[in-house]
């Protein structure tokens, strides 16, 4: 049975890549940190008891702040596959908190590959990278495109992108990059753009919300579904050689067309509700982010299958779901006909 270590596996990604890792047959540690509230809430589902036999997800405290930590956790699981995914991860408070996002989001990367080297093994490594890296390089962006990072963010990521290609280099290590651009989910965090939209939609037919107030309309984004994403950080792990992929959709839309089409979907007239706080503006932003998808369909044979309207009607059903209203179920329909397999619990 494969090993795989999971930072950050209470995030989207990480509750997706867990359960998807669990249907291959993998025992999957997870690091959680210490939290004065319950921070596992979206991989309750597949958490089993350690002492019952059928457990084959454990997770350890850890911090990816704590050197010492990550050393004892390698060197205990002895994992076959890393996959770190662990990151303050949201880019407008990155400005808020560029410092603190340094070291997580950069030196965090650090603290893991050195002990991946220190260990003697040979383990396999996957690095979240990020598609915020590119910044305003102008689309479609590759794996060629000059990165022209706009936030402490992309800074701390692009950092960590550099380190994973070093260790590969210089200590012959099995170090990949997944340059991965926007995916969503009924998942995401609340504060990222899609989620906050379809949630307000839903809290405003639920009658909780009458104002949705957010910032830039106009920058576009490539867009696609979580999931699909997490599959292919397993995939960038089993190719013979270690390597570089970007992965997206090859579309973007506008924040003011996810806008139009979630409040649409429920029937509501969007200017009704949505006004501009420039409290989300961020000090530089990133204009227009499309993938060019080229390498990953050649190599890795993947094609996504969720496009952007069909996204934002499954995320408009879940969150209207978890108001306690009736869904329209678009977005059901959708995922029960283009993953009758899937690998996931719907949320
Ligand atoms: P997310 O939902 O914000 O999850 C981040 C995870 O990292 C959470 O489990 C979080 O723990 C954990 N974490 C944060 N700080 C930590 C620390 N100091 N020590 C240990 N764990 C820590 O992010 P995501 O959307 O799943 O993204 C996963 C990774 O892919 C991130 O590195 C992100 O930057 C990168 N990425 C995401 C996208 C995207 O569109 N989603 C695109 C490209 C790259 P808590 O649950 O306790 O907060
Ligand atoms: N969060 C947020 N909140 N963004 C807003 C808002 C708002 O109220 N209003 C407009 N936006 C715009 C942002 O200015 C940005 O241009 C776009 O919506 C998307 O913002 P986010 O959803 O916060 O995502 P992001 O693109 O900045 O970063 C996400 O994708 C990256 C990949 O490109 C994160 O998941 C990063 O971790 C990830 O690396």
């Amino acid at each position: 049975m494969k090993k795989a270590l999971i930072t950050g596996a209470t995030g989207q990604d990480g509750s997706y890549l867990t359960e998807f890792l669990l249907s291959k047959g993998y025992q999957v540690h997870g690091i959680i940190r210490r939290a004065s509230t319950f921070n596992t809430g979206r991989i309750d589902h597949i958490y089993v008891d350690p002492h019952s036999k059928k457990a084959k997800l454990f997770l350890h405290y850890g911090d990816i702040a704590d050197a010492e930590q990550i050393n004892n956790i390698i060197f205990n699981i002895k994992p076959d596959e890393v996959y770190h995914l662990a990151a303050q991860s949201h880019v407008r408070v990155s400005f808020d908190i560029p410092e603190y996002t340094g070291n997580i989001t950069a030196l965090g990367t650090t603290r893991i590959l050195e002990a991946i080297r220190r260990s003697g093994r040979k383990i396999k490594f996957y690095q979240a990278s990020s598609s915020e890296m590119f910044g305003s390089a102008l689309p479609p962006q590759s794996e060629t495109t000059q990165f022209q990072p706009q936030s402490p963010y992309a800074c701390a990521k692009l950092y960590s992108y550099w380190l994973t290609k070093n260790y590969r280099d210089g200590y012959n290590m099995f170090a990949c990059n997944g340059i991965l651009f926007n995916h969503e989910s009924p998942r995401r965090g609340e504060t990222f753009v899609s989620r906050k939209i379809t949630r307000a939609v839903a809290s405003i037919l639920a009658g909780k919300q009458d104002k949705l107030y957010l910032g830039n309309l106009n920058a576009k984004r490539d867009w696609g579904f979580a999931p699909e994403y997490t599959e292919i950080m397993w995939r960038i792990l089993q190719q013979d050689k270690p390597d570089d992929y970007v992965t997206g959709t090859g579309e973007s839309h506008s924040v003011k067309e996810l806008v139009e089409e979630a409040f649409s979907y429920v029937g509501l007239k969007w200017k009704k509700y949505v006004s501009i706080d420039p409290r989300y503006f961020r000090p530089t932003e990133v204009n227009n982010l499309i993938a060019d998808i080229k390498k990953a369909k050649k190599v890795l044979k993947w094609h996504p299958k969720v496009n952007f309207n069909d996204l934002v009607k499954i995320m408009v059903d879940a969150d209207v779901r978890a108001f306690g209203l009736k869904a329209i179920g678009e977005g059901d329909k959708i995922l029960e006909k283009k993953f009758p397999n899937r690998w996931w619990k719907v949320d």
